[in-house]
């Protein structure tokens, strides 16, 4: 028996990966149904939209579901940087006939605290994950107490060490080529940041608990290689985003299905840290010319605020533009399939 499905108690060691914005409870139904660990993606959930999905997810009967939070430490609000993004934001909204933003900024996502472990606690999830780190050592011994087990994703050996050493029953390595956040957490620096063929195997060295590899696999044979390299399992999120049980927005599908799939970048412009998308206009035209990377953004997440009309005016007109478009480097690779055949479809190729 697989070391990971007997520690989670699943059929296949294949993760959904949670996706804040894209999906909810349907999606992760279906794929703890078909013996994957399905995840509820909890970053922008409010406390009672958190409690509905995990009520939702009762239904399982006792399979498992991961519930994922972040874990990043809240930015200092800096009122200088604010009012410079929003000036680097002008030019957009003035040629979109609409009046740029001049407000402060909002955190739209919170960090796992007290209020979320209370919620937690009433329905005492089988796993927790865990993206930027990980919360308080009493948080961890709450959730580990009602037997939950912790997942956290690392993206350099120091980063899976220090999970193991600090208290994760399982380490996600994600590779340079995943989509959507960086789970760094005691780096900044992006040449820090390795692809999932050199990551993988120097993790599984330098830890004992297991190791889920995440970041470009989409299929079989991406599942059999990182089986070769020594993970305990997968964790696929990119191309669960063509599955019908998610909440991919209609304009991400599309790219998804397009040309522009071809060309994925590490970003920061939208939330303030880097994140691989697929390249757009704002990507394009905010970065610092070598890269879609922006000096002037403000610190996580507070650089989403002064998007929000920009973005739903853009997204009413059928434009992207201003969207984060977020997909891993495997996204032209990606098949549509129901949430359940890609399960299994992948937890095959882990049998082969
Ligand atoms: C649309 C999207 C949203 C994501 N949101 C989250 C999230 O909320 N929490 C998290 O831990 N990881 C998130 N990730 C990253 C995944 O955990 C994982 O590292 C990544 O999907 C693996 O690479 P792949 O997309 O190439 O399969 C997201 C990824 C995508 C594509």
């Amino acid at each position: 028996m697989n070391r990971l499905c007997e520690l989670l108690n699943l059929t296949f060691p294949v993760i959904q990966a949670p996706m804040a914005g894209s999906q909810g409870s349907a999606l992760a139904l279906a794929v703890s149904h078909a013996g994957g660990l399905g995840s509820l993606p909890a970053a922008t959930l409010g406390l009672d939209a958190l409690a509905a999905e995990l009520q939702v997810l009762q239904g399982l009967g006792g399979r498992p579901y991961n519930v994922n939070f972040f874990c990043h430490t809240p930015p200092q609000p800096d009122a200088t940087r604010e009012a410079r993004w929003n000036q680097a934001l002008t030019p957009f909204y003035e040629q979109a006939g609409l009046a740029p933003p001049t407000g402060r900024a909002t955190a739209a996502r919170l960090p796992f605290n007290e209020a979320a472990l209370a919620v937690l606690a009433m329905f005492k999830p089988p796993v927790v994950s865990f993206h930027f780190g990980l919360p308080t050592a009493a948080s961890l011994q709450s959730i580990k107490a009602w037997g939950g087990k912790v997942l956290a994703s690392a993206t350099t050996v120091d980063e899976a060490v220090w999970l193991e050493a600090h208290g994760a029953d399982v380490v996600i390595a994600q590779g340079w080529e995943a989509g959507g956040h960086r789970g760094m957490f005691l780096s900044d620096d992006l040449s820090s940041q390795m692809g999932l063929f050199a990551l993988l195997p120097q993790v599984v060295r330098a830890v004992n608990v297991p190791v889920v590899a995440a970041g470009g696999i989409v299929d079989a044979p991406g599942v059999r290689a990182a089986r070769a390299l020594g993970a305990d399992g997968v964790q696929v999120g990119t191309a669960f985003l063509w599955c019908p049980e998610s909440q991919t927005h209609a304009l991400h599908r599309a790219a998804l299905a397009s040309a522009q799939a071809h060309h994925t970048a590490v970003t920061n412009v939208f939330t303030g840290r880097p994140a691989r998308g697929m390249v757009n206009r704002a990507m394009r035209e905010l970065g610092d010319g070598q890269s879609c990377i922006s000096p002037l953004a403000p610190a996580f997440p507070l650089a989403a605020t002064a998007w929000g009309p920009l973005r739903a005016s853009a997204e009413a007109a059928g434009s992207p533009d201003f969207t984060p478009l977020w997909a891993g480097q495997g996204a032209p690779h990606c098949q549509p399939h129901a949430a359940a055949d890609l399960t299994r479809l992948l937890g095959e190729g882990w049998g082969e």
